[in-house]
């Protein structure tokens, strides 16, 4: 005879998973909390590949070389294949890909606030694979332990992809900072001008993040806000010295007694305005993946035709 598992053995296998730090897998029971806390990350990082991919895009046809255009190319291609694994991932917890879409396209989903910043000059490119892929690799490291199999899995290959893409960036700007001083005071303002943006990256202070607690305790995020911003902080100093670039900000000193550098405050308002859809470029981002998904109308059309014959010949 079979007895039926109750809810409350289902939660506490669930619990037990947990605690002894193994992997929620697909075919698992989970609280229904735990897949609409997964699904909203897993697909917000998803968005946010897809859109990452527009201010950097902007720069492939004018990328000064061809050895330039060719790294520029491969990034961005990368950042592609980061949202589809991240939607397959999403699709494991019974999301939809179309409704995941069709979400982001009606602005119900969000994605990363960086993203709605413009790029200026081709020092942006630099500033971007630094700053903003150094700040996902922060944040993404510790992803690879998280609790659930399948965004675990994903984040590993994702987290090779970005420590190369942070690597090109940053061979980009010392080559630009060896070049002429119009090049390295165009590195500078690209840096002034993603500097901030970066910090916001890690979302809210640890008092006002309505989701830690309870992501920590589901071992989904493993380290807070604050604390992967200042690990963020002191990884990234030491490069910028090195460049020879200043980081735009008077309050940045090294805490002996902390063992961290100290920074000034991070402007909230201006990354709430900005989650809020007002920041520089948030419309016509909105707008270009909007008319992209309307373009491939016909291709989607085609492909579930093709599979639909395929399934009628067997
Ligand atoms: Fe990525
Ligand atoms: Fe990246």
């Amino acid at each position: 005879m079979t007895a039926t598992l109750s809810e409350k053995d289902l939660e506490q296998h669930f619990e037990h998973t947990i605690e002894k730090d193994q992997r929620i897998e697909p075919r698992d029971w989970v609280p229904e909390g735990y897949r609409k806390t997964m699904i909203r990350q897993i697909a917000q990082h998803a968005h946010s590949e897809i859109i990452g991919m527009q201010p950097e895009g902007n720069w492939i046809t004018r990328a000064p070389s061809l050895r330039r255009k060719a790294i520029l190319l491969a990034k961005v291609q990368d950042e592609a294949g980061h949202g589809l694994y991240l939607y397959s991932a999403a699709e494991t917890l019974g999301a939809d890909r179309a409704d995941l879409t069709e979400k982001l396209i009606t602005g119900r989903q969000k994605y990363s606030s960086i993203f709605n910043y413009p790029t200026l000059t081709f020092a942006d490119v630099g500033a971007i694979g630094w700053l903003v892929d150094g700040a996902a690799i922060c944040n993404q490291v510790p992803l690879c332990r998280s609790s659930y199999g399948p965004y675990a899995r994903a984040m590993i290959r994702i987290c090779k992809e970005e420590s190369f893409h942070q690597r090109q960036a940053y061979e980009l700007l010392m080559t630009m900072m060896k070049g002429t001083q119009a090049q390295r005071d165009m590195v500078q303002d690209a840096v002034n001008r993603f500097w901030w943006p970066s910090l916001m990256m890690f979302g809210p202070p640890d008092a006002e993040s309505a989701n830690t607690a309870q992501s920590m305790a589901w071992k989904i995020k493993r380290h807070t806000n604050d604390e992967l911003r200042q690990r963020f902080v002191d990884m990234t100093v030491p490069q910028a010295e090195a460049l020879g670039v200043t980081l735009p900000d008077p309050d940045l000193k090294w805490n002996a007694e902390r063992g961290h550098y100290d920074f000034g405050p991070v402007d909230w308002d201006e990354m709430k305005q900005v989650v809020a859809g007002n920041g520089p470029c948030n419309a016509e981002r909105l707008a270009r993946r909007r008319q992209a998904h309307e373009d491939g109308a016909w291709v989607r059309e085609a492909a579930a035709a093709h599979a639909r014959k395929m399934a009628e010949a067997k």
